[in-house]
């Protein structure tokens, strides 16, 4: 992993390549000031002139409607997502060009025009409408990473049913949470997609669920499978026979503030939440964030390997890139799969013109060899991307030379479900990188890091990151749950004498000399595995729902390829004499039944009891201590039980 370490100077700067600069939309220091500067002096415009580029059906007369900490933007006007997505380049040359282009693992492809999509679309809406589903009612989507997936999304927001897209790698469990808790009318899914040569059985998922999730009153479901083996007392629509392509349903107009989709992410307690994401605004942020970053050209090939399950899924695979006109590659299926250089492969044969990947994928191609990589033509490359945790500066480096022949910019993008948007990313042909930042802040966005009293940090002072003024691709609530909202992103820094409020991220980071943002990871009990976020509190409970389990602590450890491996410490039930070994794997297989592989501890120790504060919680740190391998530190004279942490020592040896 070190081989380039010695080009690792500290604080090693990467101008802009003269061949990316010359032809960027932004393409120097000063014009990228400029746009700074008018941004950050008078924000709401900035944003007003945002909105301007979108087709809205009315025009607003409010920008921002802020009532700590409830934002509405655009509150007047109206607008639809799947309208801007696609009905916008019906009149332009975008018209016949290709919008999706797809590839599965098993060698099948597809790809349709903007036309084509904007029928498929409209006939889809069509279809949903006379099922009886109206507008405000929630769809939950639970496919694998296919065209259908995303017509299914903006079939959805052209009527203004809210899309609730459910990671195919969620267990039937997290599955029924995410649509009970939304509260889904219907579930659109397919009989089966492909990962690593397996067939996933994701209708079989779905049947599983139904007998508990009263809301549902259809499924719609892509190669309706056999269903002599199901007990299902709804009727089980066939996608086929469901669109019907004579029938185009225009879109709707709808406020600014309809929601356009949830989408759950991991907290630090509890059950995942369903983050709100509403449509004016966020299609504001998404496309101003895409047209920065991603410096779009009319013949790009745009690849951005992330699920739809995920919310970068949505703004930079759906909604970003459609609304610019992008022709995009998806591939339904694991990345390495039929053979390590897929990836390669797909761009060699596509003649992908931009990368956006996360840190953990880069890592395990980095590991599989230069040779992979070498051996195709990766030449169609102008623009490299990477998203969801902090890259190792090794990483990027690998990036940086072996993918971007050193001529391409590596855009390290910070944000979150909770964003909408990106928030911190270097504009690729004006900002000069450094090997493991994201740069700055887009112009817009005021993002700091301060101390607990919520002032400004020094320079190289470690804080928390947070975001001072309202943008319009926020989150506008947790679903059913505004207090939760309130307490979770509000309550750290509410307004007082010195500041408005801040929203606060979750995540720690400093500021170097240059201003450019260190992420230095999450603050409260989140982890980040493959990019993924998790939060402790979910397994944990996923652990102690096993009967043989009294108590569990997950911690995280750092790991080369997955950023973090899941340590969990159990005790277990006193009554029970257990082997031990075979337990192991049964936790392992409980947790990933119970919210998908994803969860999965990379390994679970056993303990008589588990470390405590005098007020009975647990004390994390000093697992995160143990199983870094580092020397126990700090205070530890409020344990509880100091045997505990002998045991766990010992286990250690
Ligand atoms: C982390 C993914 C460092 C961070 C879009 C954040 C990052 C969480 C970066 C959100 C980055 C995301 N550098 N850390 N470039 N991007 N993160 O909601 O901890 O799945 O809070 O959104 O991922 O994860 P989420």
């Amino acid at each position: 992993m070190n081989s380039f370490s010695s080009l690792l100077q500290e604080n090693r700067v990467f101008s802009p390549h003269e061949d990316f600069s010359s032809k960027a939309n932004i393409s120097s220091f000063p014009q990228y000031d400029e746009l700074r500067n008018k941004a950050n002096s008078n924000i709401l415009n900035h944003w007003n002139e945002q909105a301007m580029n979108l087709h809205w059906f009315t025009p607003w007369d409010t920008i921002l409607n802020w009532n700590f900490p409830t934002a509405q933007w655009f509150t007047e006007g109206t607008i639809n997502a799947s309208y801007n997505c696609l009905d916008i380049h019906l009149q332009t040359a975008n018209r016949n060009k290709e919008a999706i282009v797809w590839e599965r693992e098993d060698g099948i492809t597809a790809s349709y025009t903007y036309a084509e999509l904007h029928e498929r679309v409209s006939a889809f809406a069509y279809s949903l409408q006379s099922l009886g589903i109206t507008k405000g009612e929630t769809i939950t989507i639970y496919m694998g990473m296919n065209p259908e997936a995303i017509i299914a999304m903006l079939a959805c927001a052209r009527i203004g049913v809210v899309h609730n897209v459910v990671f195919g790698g969620f267990s039937s469990d997290a599955l029924k949470d995410r649509i009970n808790d939304s509260q889904s009318v219907c579930v659109i899914t397919q009989s089966t997609t492909k990962r690593r040569g397996n067939d996933v059985a994701l209708f079989d998922a779905v049947s599983n669920v139904l007998p508990f999730c009263p809301t549902i009153r259809h499924i719609i479901c892509k190669q309706k499978p056999d269903l002599s083996t199901h007990d299902i007392t709804i009727p089980i629509i066939d996608w086929d026979e469901f669109i019907h392509h004579e029938h185009q349903l225009e879109a709707i107009p709808l406020p600014s503030e309809h929601p356009l989709f949830y989408l759950y992410t991991s907290g630090s307690t509890g059950k995942p939440k369903g983050l709100v994401h509403t449509t004016g605004g966020y299609l504001t942020h998404v496309r101003y964030s895409f047209s920065l970053v991603f410096d779009p050209k009319p013949d790009d090939m745009y690849f951005c390997t992330a699920d739809i399950g995920w919310i970068t899924g949505h703004s930079y695979v759906v909604y970003g890139p459609l609304m610019h006109g992008m022709t995009i590659l998806i591939y339904e299926g694991a990345l390495n799969h039929p053979h390590p250089g897929k990836i390669w492969e797909l761009i060699q044969h596509h003649k992908a013109s931009i990368l956006y990947t996360a840190p953990t994928a880069i890592r395990a191609f980095m590991s599989a060899g230069n040779d992979i990589p070498h051996s195709f033509d990766l030449s169609s490359l102008r623009l490299l991307g990477t998203v969801g945790e902090p890259i190792n500066p090794e990483a990027w480096m690998w990036y940086h030379t072996i993918i971007g022949n050193s001529t391409c910019p590596i855009v390290d993008t910070w944000w979150q479900t909770e964003t909408g948007g990106i928030m911190i990313s270097p504009v690729p042909g004006a900002i000069p990188t450094k090997p493991g930042t994201a740069t700055i802040p887009l112009p817009g966005i005021l993002a700091d890091v301060v101390r607990k009293d919520g002032k400004s940090a020094s320079a190289n002072e470690g804080g928390y990151l947070v975001v001072k003024h309202p943008w319009p691709g926020m989150a506008r609530t947790i679903f059913g749950d505004d207090e939760r909202y309130t307490s979770v992103y509000w309550s750290e820094f509410p307004p007082n004498s010195e500041h408005n409020g801040m929203y606060f991220t979750g995540d720690g980071a400093r500021k170097d000399d240059d201003g450019y943002f260190w992420i230095m990871g999450r603050v409260d009990d989140v982890v980040n595995v493959s990019g993924h976020r998790l939060g402790t509190a979910e397994i944990e409970s996923a652990l102690v729902s096993h009967p043989s389990i009294a108590e569990a602590a997950v911690v995280a450890k750092p790991d080369d390829i997955k950023g973090n491996a899941l340590i969990a410490f159990v005790t277990v039930m006193k009554d029970r004499s257990i082997d031990l070994d075979a337990l192991k794997n049964v936790l392992i297989n409980h947790v990933a039944k119970e919210i998908g592989s994803i969860a999965k501890p990379d390994d679970i120790r056993f303990t008589e009891s588990l470390p405590k504060t005098r007020s009975g919680k647990i004390m994390r740190r000093l697992l995160r201590e143990i199983v870094t391998g580092g020397v126990i530190s700090g205070d530890t004279t409020t344990l509880e039980d100091f045997s505990a942490l002998e045991k766990l020592r010992s286990d250690e040896d």
